[in-house]
């Protein structure tokens, strides 16, 4: 292992504001792009690719905006491995502190042969060109070989070597459709990154077609590969890209495996989260991992009671580190009485004997079969007929 893949700091390059925002439903406006661009400086990535300039007049001018605005991050501008395109990611940076130029071709014998009708000396050249014009503009150049994963790797590492030769930072292997498996991916990565050992840093940028996203960048760290790219609630192209919040909770909760360090200030995950979901068209779905509305929400009663007792029983994260309020418990059929008690109690009903909080328990457990879940007025009104039926029989 060189020096760099010796050290435990792991960059964060988020892309929701490229590749997320280039998926169904998930476009957006120049300013909405900049009051996300603000809350991931909050959260800490340290490089943000804000667009790709030769797509649109918007994208050209989100990159000039954000790089602007936001001096002390990183911001990243796409760019196919054309001259135009590169001119173009140019001078949307060029009020940029931090720049990086991001240029890409794809790799694979697939793409070259059915999409680029190019063959692999002219996609070296094409990238080796791309890198020495982007190297004029900035010091700061990551060369990403497109479909990577099934990229045949002597190709791959020759292409790797020679963009490195002409100048780029940084080398990105993209699983671009999601194909990869861990150990597949970790072969791959580790090769790359021996062979250009610390003349560039090997980036990771992962699709989750098979649901492997996570699992696949993580393996590739382990390997060697010191940059991560993935984007807020895992939004992206199909399936979707490597999420940000998730790869980062592993490695933060799991540093017996992953003992790797991020800048991420993983309470801002949530908050991130939020805001994300309020800009484009959806949210994360219910049970997603960290920043999903039931990832801290507890039902079964058995669970409910372990966690009444103690949290650890059922939550491996405690929730106000990564921005959620609090763990809370869903009332529905597979709770049980410890938990109704909670509630009972904390809707003000401190003082309801044993006989009228059964009473309150058997209402809930009638209606609990054909419902999905109580509110705390349909709980106020179980507790109200109890205390009025319990009244009655005293009179
Ligand atoms: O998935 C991919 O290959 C990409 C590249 C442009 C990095 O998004
Ligand atoms: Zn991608």
């Amino acid at each position: 292992m060189s020096e760099a893949q010796k050290q435990p700091r792991v960059y964060i390059f988020d892309t929701t504001l490229r590749d997320g925002e280039q998926s169904p439903g998930c476009s957006m406006t120049v300013p909405e792009k900049l009051r996300m661009a603000a809350k991931l400086v909050d959260l800490g990535v340290d490089i943000m690719e804000a667009g790709f300039p030769i797509a649109s007049e918007g994208d050209w001018e989100a990159v000039r905006r954000v790089s602007e605005e936001f001096p002390g991050v990183r911001v990243a501008a796409l760019a196919r491995a054309t001259k135009g395109d590169v001119e173009r990611a140019a001078t949307s940076l060029e009020k940029a502190k931090r720049p990086r130029i991001h240029t890409f071709i794809a790799t694979s014998d697939i793409h070259l042969e059915f999409k680029l009708k190019k063959s692999r000396q002219q996609v070296l050249e094409d990238a080796v060109r791309a890198v020495e014009l982007a190297r004029k503009y900035v010091d700061d150049v990551e060369f990403s070989a497109e479909d990577a994963t099934r990229t045949d790797i002597a190709y791959l590492e020759e292409i790797s070597l020679a963009v490195v030769a002409a100048g780029a930072t940084t080398v990105n292997l993209p699983d671009t459709v999601g194909y990869s498996v861990p150990e597949d991916y970790s072969e791959r990565i580790g090769r790359i990154a021996r062979l250009l050992g610390d003349r560039a840093i090997v980036s990771v940028h992962c699709h989750d077609d098979l649901g492997l996203a996570v699992a696949n960048s993580l393996a590739a760290v382990k390997a060697g590969a010191r940059q991560i790219e993935c984007t807020m609630n895992g939004i992206g192209e199909r399936a979707g890209n490597c999420s940000l919040e998730e790869v980062v909770m592993v490695m933060k909760t799991r540093r017996d495996f992953y003992p790797y360090d991020t800048n991420i200030v993983t309470e801002q995950l949530y908050p991130a989260s939020q805001l994300l979901s309020s800009i484009i068209t959806f949210g994360p779905q219910p049970n997603k991992a960290i920043v999903g509305a039931n990832a801290f929400a507890h039902e079964a009663g058995i669970h409910q009671d372990g966690y009444l007792k103690n949290k650890s029983t059922y939550e491996i994260i405690d929730p106000h580190s990564v921005g959620v309020p609090a763990g809370k418990l869903i009332l529905g059929k597979h709770s049980g009485r410890h938990a109704l008690k909670e509630r009972v109690k904390e809707l003000g009903f401190e003082e309801l004997t044993k006989e009228q909080l059964d009473m309150v328990y058997e209402f809930f457990t009638n209606a609990a079969d054909n419902k999905k879940g109580f509110t705390n007025e349909e709980i106020t009104e179980f507790i109200e007929t109890a205390l009025e039926k319990s009244a009655e029989k005293v009179s």
